[in-house]
C-alpha cells in the first residue's frame, strides 16, 4: 500500500510525495513562444507537488497550435524554462515538461503563418479551437505525412527532449491524449495510412513507441513518460477499438524502464482503463481523474497506482499538498483566468494564497 505524502520514484526521478500536478494548459508564454516570468512564479509556488507535469509545450513550430502555449524548441525558450526549473528545484519540487505537439488541432493564426500543419492523414479536426481573441474557429486542414518525413518529427521530439535537460528538466512526458499527434497515429478514424504507420494496431501504435524509444535513448528511459487516455473523443479522435490499441501499446512499451505511464482516466464500456493499464503495463503508474484526497487514496491503497495527479485542484491552491496534509479547506478556482494571460497578467494564475499567506 503506498501512502500519499510518502516519497517514491518514478523511473529515474525521486518524488518527495505522490501527489503529482496534472499538464495545464494556461496560455502565458511570451513572444517567440518563450516562458514568461509570471510562469516562473507560478510553478515556484507549485513546487510542493511530488512532481509538476508542465503545461503542453510544442517541441517544434509546426507542433504549436493555440494560442500562447510555450515551446522548448528555441535557446530562448530553453532559456525562459530553465527560471523555472531553477525556480521549483530551489523549492525542493521536481518538474517535467509535456511534449505536445498538436498534428491537425491546429489554428493557422496561432501559429507562425510558414508554419505548417500535419496529420497521420489529410483529415481535418472537426472540432473548432480558439484563436488569438479566444473566438472558436475552423482548424487548418492538415498535410499528410509522407513516410519519408516521420523521421525528422521524431528527431524534433528528440531535440525537445534533449532541450528539456538543458532546461534542468527532470525528464519529458509525451502527450499522446486529447487528439493530438499521436493520438491521431494511435485512433483508427484519423490514421487512414497504409505504410507501415498505419492500417493494423501493431502499425497504429509504431509512431508513439518509436518517439519514445528515440528520446530515451537521447536522456534515459527513466526519464520519460507518458500521457494516454483510452476512448477519449477529444478533437475528433474515435478509435474503433481502444482497448486493443491500448493494451497493444502499453505491451509494447513496457519493460523498457520508462518512467511512468500518466492515465487520464474517463469511462469506457467493457475493462476499465487504469485496469487495461495494470494488465498491461509493469512499470510506475499516475493516475487521473477528477480527484479527490480520499478517491486519491483509495486508488493508491488499492495498489493501482503510485502517484495520483490533480489540476484543477492545484489552479486554486498552490500549496495543495499542505492543505491535504492539514485537512484545511480548498478553493475553488473560476474558470475565467484559465486561458486569459496577456502581459504580466496575474489574475487567476499567481494571486491564488497559500495558508501562509
Ligand atoms: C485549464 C486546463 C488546461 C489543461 N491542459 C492540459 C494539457 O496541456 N495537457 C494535458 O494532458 N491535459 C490538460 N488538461 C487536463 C488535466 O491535466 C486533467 O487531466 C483534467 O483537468 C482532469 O483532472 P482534474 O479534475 O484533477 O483537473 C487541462 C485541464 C485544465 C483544467
Amino acid at each position: 500500500m503506498t501512502e500519499i505524502f510518502s516519497p517514491g520514484k518514478l523511473g529515474q526521478i525521486e518524488i518527495a510525495n505522490r501527489v503529482v500536478m496534472a499538464p495545464m494548459t494556461r496560455d502565458r508564454a511570451g513572444p517567440g513562444d518563450v516562458p514568461t516570468d509570471v510562469m516562473v512564479e507560478y510553478y515556484r509556488q507549485r513546487a510542493g507537488a511530488g512532481l509538476i507535469v508542465t503545461e503542453g509545450t510544442q517541441p517544434s513550430r509546426v507542433g504549436k497550435g493555440y494560442w500562447r502555449t510555450p515551446g522548448i524548441h528555441s535557446d530562448a525558450q530553453v532559456a525562459g524554462w530553465r527560471k523555472v526549473t531553477d525556480a521549483v528545484h530551489a523549492e525542493g519540487g521536481r518538474i517535467v515538461v509535456q511534449l505536445m505537439h498538436v498534428g491537425r488541432a491546429a489554428v493557422q493564426a496561432n501559429k507562425d503563418a510558414d508554419a505548417e500543419t500535419i496529420a497521420p492523414s489529410a483529415i481535418r479536426c472537426p472540432d473548432l479551437i480558439p484563436g488569438p481573441d479566444g473566438v472558436p474557429v475552423e482548424t487548418v486542414m492538415p498535410r499528410a505525412l509522407e513516410t519519408g518525413e516521420i523521421a525528422g518529427v521524431i528527431a524534433d521530439y528528440v531535440a525537445a527532449a534533449r532541450n528539456a535537460i538543458r532546461a534542468g528538466m527532470d525528464g519529458v512526458e509525451l502527450h499522446c491524449a486529447s487528439g493530438y499527434l499521436p493520438m491521431q497515429f494511435l485512433s483508427s478514424n484519423t490514421n487512414q495510412r497504409t505504410d507501415r504507420y498505419g492500417g493494423s494496431v501493431e502499425n497504429r501504435v509504431r509512431f508513439v513507441v518509436e518517439v519514445m524509444e528515440a528520446m530515451a535513448e537521447a536522456i534515459g528511459p527513466g526519464r520519460v513518460g507518458f500521457r494516454i487516455c483510452p476512448g477519449v473523443k477529444f478533437n475528433g479522435a474515435d478509435d474503433a477499438n481502444p482497448h486493443e490499441t491500448y493494451a497493444t501499446l502499453l505491451r509494447a512499451l513496457d519493460g523498457k524502464g520508462f518512467a511512468y505511464c500518466h492515465l487520464m482516466h474517463i469511462d469506457l464500456a467493457g475493462q476499465d482503463p487504469l485496469d487495461l493499464v495494470n494488465a498491461n503495463w509493469a512499470g510506475p503508474v499516475i493516475f487521473n481523474r477528477g480527484l479527490t484526497l480520499e478517491s486519491a487514496r483509495a486508488v493508491l491503497a488499492a495498489g493501482k497506482a503510485d502517484a495520483a495527479s490533480f489540476g484543477y485542484l492545484f489552479i486554486g491552491n498552490p500549496d495543495l499538498v499542505e492543505r491535504f496534509r492539514t485537512g484545511a479547506p480548498l478553493v475553488k478556482a473560476g474558470r475565467a483566468n484559465f486561458y486569459t494571460g496577456e502581459g504580466d497578467d496575474h489574475r487567476g494564475y499567481t494571486d491564488y494564497p497559500t495558508l501562509a499567506g
